[in-house]
């Protein structure tokens, strides 16, 4: 009898708790009570009960978050909208006058294309909006959300079809510090006063693949930050330098678009740097040494100072302070100071031995960076901020030729070279007399040596232009076709070089072997076809590294030292190896020569023995000049850097 009368009872009440107080809506699931609600594929927008904290729409048949969805309920803090394909538009007041929402995430909605300016409003607890994977076609006006949180974080990420950041895309979003992450959209274009009156923390915009330009003034208006910004695998072919001085951080990997960095005096900040190209950290190192050699120079002159006026450190004078540091500023380092005014300096009185708490701050038009800062020397040496890639032995900060007395000698050389061996071309074409191997041989060699003198003249014009500032044109130069064309100029003078004196040395054997059987004499048009296929094989070689089997562009000489690959490694090695097999041949030639011409029994003339002699002097120092070279190019091969890249130009330019 008592479980009869107990279990009907007990089911009603349950029944009446459910009803009364939990009413779970019909397509949904609630857990925690109601507190959590999802609704999977609804059809219209289910009425939630007014304590739901929690909200899941996925796969839902509505095609517009109507006016005040959400409003009753006086609890809400997370609402999800997911995986929905027929969601069309957020109407005015979707989501507005919620006190209680933190956080809103609407994720792969491939159908929504359109955000009323009013949808997102007075949610002044918001911490996080989320709007993934939707087919919206413009940046969303959230300028009505007004939240007072801290630390809000925004993020706008795989929307394709987002091209543009207008001018005051983030104001009043938060009175507070905001973290934007706008990762993977389709975003071409930052527009300026895009973040104008809002306060940046970390500003996230990497893998917009098709973003190129940030306006100069993107960034201009912000009332603080970004501290943190990244830009890495997009397009970009400038930084702004107007709003960043707050950089702490700058990230920009992978965008080879960028090929120069504003002034680095806009950084004034930064301590991370991590960037495409070892060039551009040449750069930054510049600035902290800048940055350093001025607070050493206002610590000590406010120390002296204050040692002065020990009895009242208050009134010491801040404007003699600025005088001094201003003088000593542009005699150390060239900085044009045309009045002291751009330096901003305070002093804590009390601490005057802690020169940590002094603070300097140069005005950004203060230190131009056309001034001649050739500070950088060691990169490994701890004094700049921390940058990546680093210089390294490939991409040093020095200057193209380093050396003064190498700069000379290059102008010198190349331009000897050039005349010398046109002269030669010259006298040879024009001469009356018939064209004989000798002087056709000649004519080749000549034209190969003047070749390498013009790119000899190319790499010091260009140092000439890039002096003590070649970071700031590296990339230009070493990614343009100038590069290129020195390049190939290079290889092929050299190439073409070696294959005429192997030919020279060849021939010489030939008729001094051969010198009682003039009939076994070779002709000109033998060794015209032999030179015309040494000269298809020299322009192949030469042009293989454009065409992808090695680089010209990693070194700013231009010569195609890239070992990243096996292929430009194989290329390397062939280059390396002809050359050496080129020179055994020569070797044994002069060789067999030297044993014939010393052997009583054998027969030459003279003339062919003093023509041998002289040749071998003319052979054997056009080797020597290659010689460092091939060292180099063998010690990249293997990847052991036998000598650094300043020393190896040192002798492939002095023995040039
Ligand atoms: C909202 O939450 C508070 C505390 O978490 C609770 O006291 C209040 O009853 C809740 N209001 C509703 C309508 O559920
Ligand atoms: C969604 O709603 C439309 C009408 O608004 C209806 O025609 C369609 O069949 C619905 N789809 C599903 C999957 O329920
Ligand atoms: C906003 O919501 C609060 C309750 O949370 C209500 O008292 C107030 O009237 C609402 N304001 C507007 C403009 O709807
Ligand atoms: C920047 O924002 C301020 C208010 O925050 C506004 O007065 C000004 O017009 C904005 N500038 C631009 C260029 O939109
Ligand atoms: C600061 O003063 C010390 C000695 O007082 C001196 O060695 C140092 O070179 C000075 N630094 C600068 C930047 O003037
Ligand atoms: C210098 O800094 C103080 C606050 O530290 C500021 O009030 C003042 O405007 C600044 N002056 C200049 C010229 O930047």
């Amino acid at each position: 009898m008592k479980p009869k009368l107990n279990l009907p009872s007990f089911m009603s009440v349950i029944v009446g708790l459910s009803l009364s107080l939990e009413h779970c809506p019909p397509p949904c699931r609630c857990d925690r009570g109601i507190s959590r609600v999802s609704c999977v594929g609804a059809e219209v927008m289910p009425v939630f009960g007014s304590t739901t904290q929690e909200v899941w729409l996925v796969k839902t048949n509505i095609s517009s978050v109507p006016q005040n969805a959400f409003a009753n309920l006086l609890n809400i803090s997370h609402i999800y909208i997911t995986d929905d394909d027929n969601l069309r538009f957020l109407e005015k007041h979707s989501f507005y006058n919620l006190s209680t929402l933190k956080h809103i995430q609407l994720h792969g909605i491939k159908t929504l294309s359109y955000i009323d300016q009013e949808a997102f409003k007075e949610l002044p607890n918001l911490k996080y909006l989320g709007i993934m994977n939707t087919a919206v076609t413009s940046f969303p006006k959230l300028e009505y959300i007004k939240s007072r949180q801290l630390d809000f974080v925004l993020e706008i990420v795989d929307n394709a079809f987002i091209k543009t950041l207008p001018a005051n895309s983030f104001t009043g979003i938060s009175v507070n510090a905001l973290t934007i992450i706008l990762n993977n959209n389709g975003l071409r274009e930052i527009q300026g006063y895009a973040f104008n009156g809002s306060r940046l923390e970390e500003v996230y915009l990497h893998r917009n693949v098709d973003l190129e330009r940030i306006d100069e003034f993107a960034f201009d208006g912000v009332i603080h930050g970004p501290t943190h910004l990244d830009l890495s695998d997009t397009q970009v072919h400038s930084l702004p330098s107007v709003g960043m001085e707050n950089i702490e951080k700058l990230q920009v990997k992978r965008t080879l678009t960028l090929k120069a960095l504003p002034p680095f005096s806009a950084f004034l900040h930064l301590q991370t740097a991590h960037l495409t190209f070892p060039s551009h950290c040449c750069g930054l190192k510049m600035l902290k040494r800048l940055r350093r050699h001025t607070e050493a120079v206002f610590c000590n002159l406010s120390r002296a100072a204050l040692g002065k006026h020990l009895e009242s450190p208050a009134v010491f004078s801040q404007k003699y302070l600025e005088h001094q540091v201003a003088l000593h500023v542009e005699e150390n380092l060239n900085v044009p100071t045309p009045h002291s005014a751009g330096y901003n300096m305070s002093c804590p009185a009390n601490q005057p031995q802690d020169k940590d708490l002094f603070v300097v701050s140069l005005s950004s038009d203060q230190v131009r960076d056309d001034s001649d800062l050739a500070l950088c020397d060691d990169p490994h040496i701890d004094n700049g901020p921390i940058c990546t890639p680093l210089p390294d032995a490939l991409n040093p900060c020095d200057d193209v030729i380093s050396q003064g007395l190498l700069r000379v000698l290059v102008w010198v050389v190349s331009l000897l070279a050039i005349s010398a061996n046109s002269l030669v071309l010259l006298t040879l074409l024009t001469c009356q007399q018939k064209m004989s191997v000798t002087r056709f041989l000649m004519g080749h060699l000549a034209f190969a040596d003047g070749c390498m003198g013009m790119y000899l003249l190319l790499i010091a014009f260009v140092d000439f232009y890039t002096h003590s500032q070649y970071y700031q044109y590296a990339i230009y130069w070493q990614t343009g076709s100038g590069c290129n064309l020195a390049g190939i100029l290079s290889v092929f003078a050299s190439e073409l070089s070696v294959y005429t004196l192997t030919l020279i040395s060849f021939q010489r054997w030939h008729a001094i072997f051969n010198a009682m059987r003039p009939d076994r004499h070779m002709r000109l048009r033998h060794i015209t076809v032999l030179m015309l296929v040494g000269w298809l094989l020299c322009v192949i070689i030469a042009l293989l590294p454009v065409l992808g089997v090695n680089t010209y562009q990693r070194v700013s000489i231009c010569l195609p030292m890239d070992t990243e690959t096996t292929v430009a490694q194989a290329y390397i090695i062939s280059v390396l190896s002809i050359n050496v097999i080129a020179f055994i041949v020569v070797c044994l030639c002069y060789l067999h020569i030297y044993f014939m011409v010393h052997n009583p029994q054998h027969d030459s003339s003279r003339f062919d023995t003093s023509m041998a002699k002289r040749m071998a002097v003319l052979i054997f120092t056009n080797f020597l000049c290659l010689v460092p070279i091939c060292f180099y190019g063998l010690s990249a091969a293997f990847h052991q850097p036998l000598m650094t890249i300043t020393d190896s130009k040192v002798r492939t330019f002095s023995l040039a």
